[in-house]
């Protein structure tokens, strides 16, 4: 068994993946269907099983991303269902799920824009049972897993497109928290083989990458109640943009940039304030 893993990690490496290792842990313990610390003392494996983890090991080598092989992808306390048609929700997310819980109050209404597999969403959900949560997404293809990882739970699946003015319409100033990872890669910045494996129009907007933060801006600040609060994930590049477009909408006070745990920029929050230039 350890020699199996050694040679596929070395088979990852080989293809310039940084986490050989335990991805070939993960493949692993996928195929035999087990939790990766039991190949700690596992010893046997069925002829059926090697042929079957030397597939997914060739597949990841030809860096198809690991959640898309093992069907899931894990974010905070969940695993969510993944695959073609739908954004791999990546780890430095998880800090705007912490960001909403650190002013969310019992009962309140969270809406997600742009969620994807709704791994924002239900995290809040999860992590804050009776909470309300209303989770937009727009991508035909992303859709149905949404809707397959909101089965069985509270969470609010809406379909609409966040430049949509009409949006959510009937919770105009009724939202506490509005959080959103939209699309924010500038076109042509060449990113690694595996996020070309996500739907280009959940990765990339426009030749800034700023092509739906106006309209983010714009609906979180229709949703929310004077003193609500905004999380916005965005580019490392927009450390200083995105402040600067929530400073001078006129709408927000409290305008903060944070930054994820390897020190890059990564998501300003903001509060929604009295004055209103929406009519201006
Ligand atoms: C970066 S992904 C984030 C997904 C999820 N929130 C997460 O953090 O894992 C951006 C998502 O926005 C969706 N999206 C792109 N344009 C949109 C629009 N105009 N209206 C609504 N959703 C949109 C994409 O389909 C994609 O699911």
């Amino acid at each position: 068994m350890q020699h199996l893993i050694r040679d596929a990690e070395a088979r990852l490496f080989a293809a310039g993946i940084g986490s050989a290792r335990v991805d070939a842990e993960l493949v692993l313990a996928h195929v035999l269907a087990v939790p990766r610390t039991a190949l700690l003392t596992a010893t046997a494996i069925s002829t059926a099983d090697a042929d079957r983890f030397a597939e997914l090991v060739e597949r990841r080598a030809n860096r198809e991303p690991l959640q898309h092989i093992v069907g899931t992808a894990p974010f905070r306390h969940l695993e969510l269902a993944v695959g073609p048609g739908v954004f791999i929700p990546r780890p430095e997310t998880e800090l705007l799920v912490d960001a909403a819980l650190d002013v969310l109050e019992a009962g309140a209404t969270v809406v997600d824009l742009c969620a994807g597999s709704g791994a924002i969403g239900l995290a809040v959900l999860d992590e804050r049972p009776g909470t309300r949560v209303i989770a937009v997404e727009h991508g035909p293809a992303a859709l149905p897993w949404l809707r397959r990882n909101a089965a069985d739970t509270a969470l609010e699946v809406v379909e609409g497109d966040v430049r949509d003015p009409n949006l959510l319409y009937a919770l105009y100033g009724e939202a506490d928290v509005v959080l959103s990872n939209p699309p924010y890669v500038p076109e042509g910045v060449t990113v690694d083989p595996e996020v070309r494996a996500d739907p280009p129009d959940a990765v990339f907007a426009g030749g800034d990458g700023l092509a739906l933060l106006p309209a983010v801006v714009a609906r979180a600040a229709e949703l929310l109640h004077v003193g609500g609060f905004l999380a916005l994930e965005h580019d490392d590049s927009h450390a200083d943009l995105a402040p600067l477009i929530l400073a001078t909408d006129g709408r927000w006070r409290d305008v903060a940039g944070h930054r994820d745990l390897t020190g890059r920029p990564r998501y300003t929050t903001a509060v929604r304030a009295e004055a209103d230039l929406t009519d201006r």
